[in-house]
């Protein structure tokens, strides 16, 4: 197994790749759509995308009990140590060869504030190398944007992408992001947790294969895929 990707529901997912379990934006306790308990899950890093409530999460509950380290951008992380946490700084363009693997901060369009009002600097999304050599892009929120085309030029295996519109691409924009990615599969996340991003994700997923030669797996939360 190569890696292992869980969609836990939102924008939370866990991933398990050469023996590490990570966690992308924990944010279990308040998720309607979540099955994962922050006070039993295991995690030996903790990848967040941006401040906002819905990513952040129970990060600092899960970090402290497991001891995982928290991999974000310098300000998050900032305000992650204060709290006595274990971090990881990185910042945009800024990859990191960690024991899971070349971890890279990606351009997102969104804000990043955190919830108790501090300065959460720039969103990210995050583009990871496995050690097996698979490329996973994990887009976090974010509007459209023309550089996709280059982050696609790195050879996507994977792509995970918000749909929900409103706060994020919505379907026609993530449609347009798959085109300038062009991975092998993609997974729509960051729609149906609340009435405001309600989307079909079949019926986005039955457009991005007509239109383009990626494959689009819809998960139910809680639904995994493993890779190769
Ligand atoms: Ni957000
Ligand atoms: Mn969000």
């Amino acid at each position: 197994m190569a890696f292992r990707l869980t969609w836990i529901g939102h924008a939370s997912l866990a991933l398990e790749t050469d023996g590490y379990q990570l966690l992308i934006d924990p944010y279990f306790s308040q998720n309607p759509s979540a099955q994962v308990d922050p006070a039993t899950v295991s995690a030996d890093y903790i990848l967040v995308t941006h401040g906002h409530g819905d990513h952040i999460g129970d990060t600092v509950q899960i970090a402290e009990r497991t001891g995982a380290t928290v991999i974000t951008n310098a300000e998050i992380s900032g305000w992650l140590r204060k709290k006595g946490l274990k971090v990881h700084a990185q910042h945009i363009g800024g990859g990191f060869k960690h024991p899971f693997g070349y971890l890279k901060l990606t351009l997102a369009l969104h804000g990043s504030g955190l919830p108790d009002g501090t300065y959460g600097g720039n969103p990210a999304g995050f583009l990871l190398t496995t050690n097996a050599g698979e490329k996973l892009y994990l887009a976090g929120d974010t509007g459209l944007f023309g550089d996709m085309k280059l982050i696609g030029e790195e050879g996507i295996t994977l792509a995970v992408l918000p749909i929900g519109d409103n706060y994020t691409m919505g379907p026609d924009d993530a449609l347009r992001a798959v085109k300038m990615l062009t991975p092998e599969f993609v997974i729509p996340i960051h729609y149906n947790t609340f009435g405001l991003i309600a989307q079909d994700p079949d019926a986005w997923a039955a457009r991005v294969e007509a239109e383009t030669n990626t494959k689009a797996r819809v998960l139910k939360p809680g639904e995994q895929v493993v890779y190769p």
